[in-house]
C-alpha cells in the first residue's frame, strides 16, 4: 500500500468529473487500498478518488475514525449512486481538499446508495445522520463538487482566497 499525495483547492483537477469503473480489477482494488491508506493517515473520514488525482467514480468511507484509530465501518465503494434520498440535515462539513476549513451544509437526511463493493459485487447502503452526509459529500467529489460548493458565493470566495494565499506561502 502507498500513501498517496491529497490534491487541495483551489485545483482545477478537483472540478472534473470521475469516470465509472467498468470492473473493479485488481488495479481498482489497489487504488481503494491505498486511498484507505491515506484517508486513515491523514486523518479523515472520507476520501473521493478526484481527491488523489485519480478521475475514477471511486469512494472509501468509515464515519468512525474520528482520531485516526483502528477501522469500524470502512466502505469501499465503486461507482456509487444515490437512488433514495429523504429529509433533511444540515452538518458543519470539512474536507482534506479544503483543509482547516468547515462549514455548515444542507443535505439530505437519509440517502439509500447503490455501488460495487471491493469485491465487485453490486451493494445497497442504507445510510443516515453522518454517513449519508458523507456519502453525499464523497459522491460529490467525483462530479467535481466541493462542500463549498453549496456554501454562499462570498464564503466560497472568503475561503478559496485563503487557501490560495496559504499555497503561495508554503
Ligand atoms: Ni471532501
Amino acid at each position: 500500500m502507498a500513501l498517496l499525495p491529497i490534491l487541495t483547492a483551489p485545483d482545477r483537477r478537483l472540478k472534473q468529473k470521475a469516470a465509472p469503473v467498468e470492473e473493479v480489477s485488481e488495479k481498482i482494488v489497489k487504488l481503494m487500498d491505498d486511498m484507505v491508506e491515506t484517508m486513515y493517515a491523514a486523518p479523515g473520514i472520507g476520501l473521493a478518488a478526484p481527491q488523489v488525482n485519480v478521475l475514477k467514480r471511486v469512494i472509501v468511507v468509515d464515519v468512525e475514525n474520528y482520531d485516526g484509530g483502528e477501522e469500524h465501518n470502512l466502505l469501499t465503494l465503486a461507482n456509487p449512486e444515490i437512488i433514495e434520498k429523504e429529509g433533511e440535515i444540515v452538518w458543519a462539513e470539512g474536507c482534506l481538499s479544503v483543509p482547516n476549513f468547515t462549514e455548515d451544509v444542507v443535505r439530505a437526511e437519509k440517502v439509500v446508495v447503490q455501488a460495487l463493493n471491493k469485491e465487485g459485487k453490486k451493494i445497497e447502503i442504507t445510510a443516515e445522520g453522518l454517513l449519508a452526509v458523507c456519502l453525499q459529500h464523497e459522491i460529490d467529489h467525483l462530479d467535481g463538487q466541493l462542500f463549498i460548493d453549496h456554501v454562499s458565493r462570498l464564503k466560497r470566495a472568503i475561503i478559496l482566497q485563503k487557501l490560495k494565499k496559504r499555497k503561495k506561502s508554503e
